[in-house]
């Protein structure tokens, strides 16, 4: 069974075909850096008006890709949300508009869940019940996956996402957006120990913080302008992989689980990856990780998470609605 899947919900402009819900055929991915890049940040009006300018060709180049046509495709997968209204009003209203035109059968997915089952795109995946960390530019969470569509989120950001606190922090050091993976290889020349920064670790909640970590590099920064960027960098992704490792781990013990996946733009980061497997060696648990251009929002995600949601007989009306605010598992 052959899924589109589509996903506009933030920056991305991504389609993709999925075989069975767990095999990539074609996987495009359009992204908006250089539109957002002088801004420091995404600006959501430019980022709508640029899907709508990308959306058909890049559907278009996933399906030449794969080598089909709109008559071999079972049904269309979009992502509808949590994310910006207007950018994924683009991919929803379009989506809309091919399978009516077209009468192929229309499956709304959640942005979270495509995150969570784009574990089923690579060999081996994990199997269930299993923990999954989702930490990206807008989402930082831990859920306990039970099975497909069953969520249960155990813990969650109470302010900024991971991602944000990465792309904030390569800001006021002088770097451009999105400054993850600009942290991520300015850290390897640095010394992760100049600077402890703070981790803010609730009492026995799986939540996190990380807008008090953004300040105090913020702090650290006016009071001591002459400290090199690659240690603070360095410090900045250790105090925020602690974090997200300890929060991981603790939701793995508190639910007597073995196995754990990381997913979201932030699980390509390479300090993140290299201690979480060291952590796993020695704790006796196994870790998830996914290819890069997996971690990162793309069309191969929704599309899985279509597959599986259409199996189980679930399609969506032409009367559906993309939401900003849509949480996992409730
Ligand atoms: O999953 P994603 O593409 O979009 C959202 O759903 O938010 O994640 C994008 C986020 C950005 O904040 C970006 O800076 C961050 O993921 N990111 C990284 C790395 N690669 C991407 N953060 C840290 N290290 C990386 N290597
Ligand atoms: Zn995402």
């Amino acid at each position: 069974m052959l899924i589109l899947g589509i996903d506009t919900s933030c920056d991305d402009t991504s389609a993709s075909v999925v075989e069975d819900g767990t095999r990539v055929i074609s996987n495009i991915v359009s992204n908006q850096n250089e539109i957002h890049r002088k801004y420091g940040g995404i600006v959501p009006e430019l980022a709508s008006r640029k899907h709508m300018e990308m959306i058909w060709p890049v559907v278009d180049e996933a399906l030449n890709k794969a080598d089909v046509k709109l008559n071999d495709i079972s049904a269309i997968a979009v992502c509808y949300g949590p994310g910006l209204v207007g950018s994924l009003l683009v991919g929803v209203c379009f989506a809309k508009s091919l399978a009516h035109v077209n009468k192929i059968p229309l499956v709304a997915v959640n942005h979270l869940e495509g995150h969570v089952l784009s574990s089923f795109l690579q060999d081996p995946a994990p199997e269930f019940p299993f923990i999954a960390l989702v930490v990206s530019g807008g989402h930082t969470s831990i859920y306990r996956v039970g099975g497909f569509c069953d969520y249960k989120e155990l813990g969650r950001t109470r302010d900024d996402a991971a991602g944000e606190a990465f792309d904030k922090v390569a800001k006021l050091l002088g770097m451009e957006y999105p400054g993850g993976p600009l942290i991520d290889s300015l850290s390897e020349k640095g010394d992760s120990e100049a600077v402890m920064f703070p981790r803010p670790f609730f009492q026995d909640s799986l939540d996190f913080s990380f807008s008090g970590l953004k300040t105090a590099v913020l702090n650290y920064v006016k009071k001591n302008p002459k400290s090199r960027k690659e240690d603070i960098a360095a410090s900045f992704q250790a105090a925020a992989v602690d974090v997200l490792i300890e929060k991981s781990v603790k939701a793995l013990k508190d639910e007597g689980l073995d196995s754990i996946l990381l997913s979201g733009g932030v699980s390509a980061n390479k300090t993140l990856r290299k201690m979480i497997k060291k952590r796993a060696q020695k704790e006796k648990f196994r870790v998830y990780l996914l290819s890069p251009d997996l971690c990162t929002d793309n069309g191969a995600m929704i599309a899985s998470a279509g597959f599986f949601r259409f199996k189980q007989g679930e399609t969506a009306g032409f009367d559906l609605n993309p939401r900003a605010y849509m949480p996992l598992g409730e």
